[in-house]
């Protein structure tokens, strides 16, 4: 079976519908989807409506929990909670009625289990980052212990593009665009963002998994950013540093970050 998966649509019309065309070209059994859908720009409804066409197999982000109220924002970022206020006034009861049921947990075929954010705590996974080596080795541990004996784990929330390794106890980040997946070890996969890019590469990304040959491609797929991103400013939605030009903030930001002033800038909408 092949498996399109991807994450953190966050509203991105523009990012979904190229997207999906890059993987209409590529002869896919079925997709998944492992959350936030809505969230920071402005088309709610149309990336649910168009996601809802492929039947995905897909679980709940934060951002779609905090739209439907059934998590609060706080620990959210300025930004994000601003656009869940301004998703959750708008958006229709029926996506609404599609998020609100949307499992935390899921899994495909006992071949992989998909979260949003982590597998391993039992309560708030879709809030955990698995962006260190302890959390991604409490999430390994619970893919071991987990009852479909799937070995492959796909999760989004970091928008980071990234592939783990666990054989024989060692764990590892593997690199490259084609990664043939060892019988003998457990993974983590995170398909990256579809449409919130947190890099100075604005494409979206989404893996291809074959289980059946144990291949995993990453794909990037270029878009017209600036369409979907005319739209998230006009509506007020954009952090205020994106008005600072891309050579300044981004050496900006890690100096922030060196003084360990980041989150308070986050908290108050830089
Ligand atoms: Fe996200």
């Amino acid at each position: 079976m092949r498996l399109a998966i991807l994450s953190d649509i966050h509203s991105n019309l523009e990012a979904l519908r190229a997207t999906l065309a890059a993987i209409a070209t590529r002869s896919v059994d079925r997709l998944v989807c492992l959350g936030d859908i809505v969230g920071y720009n402005t088309s709610a409804d149309e990336c649910v409506d168009l996601l809802r066409e492929f039947d995905p197999v897909c679980v709940a982000g934060n951002h779609d929990r905090a739209t439907t109220g059934q998590i609060t924002t706080e620990g959210f970022s300025h930004t994000a909670a601003r656009a869940i206020a301004w998703t959750r006034a708008r958006v229709s009861a029926d996506s609404l009625r599609f998020m609100a049921g949307l499992p935390l947990k899921a899994s495909v075929d006992d071949q992989l289990v998909i979260v949003h954010g982590a597998l391993h705590p039992d309560v708030g996974c879709e809030l955990v980052r698995l962006d260190t080596d302890e959390r991604r080795q409490l999430s390994f541990h619970a893919l071991r212990a987990h009852p479909s004996g799937a070995r492959i784990c796909a999760f989004g929330h970091t928008h980071h593009l990234g592939v783990f390794e666990l054989r024989e106890g060692v764990m590892r980040s593997l690199t490259g665009d084609e990664i043939v997946l060892r019988d003998d070890a457990y993974y983590l996969i995170n398909p990256g963002t579809v449409g919130q890019p947190r890099t100075a590469d604005l494409r979206a990304t989404y893996l291809v998994l074959d289980t059946a040959r144990r291949v995993l491609t990453a794909h990037h797929v270029g878009y017209v950013a600036e369409v979907a991103f005319a739209k998230t400013r006009r509506a007020g939605l954009l952090p205020r540093s994106s008005y600072v030009p891309a050579a300044i903030r981004n050496p900006l930001k890690r100096g922030v970050r060196a003084c360990g002033a980041y989150d308070f800038l986050k908290r108050t909408g830089w």
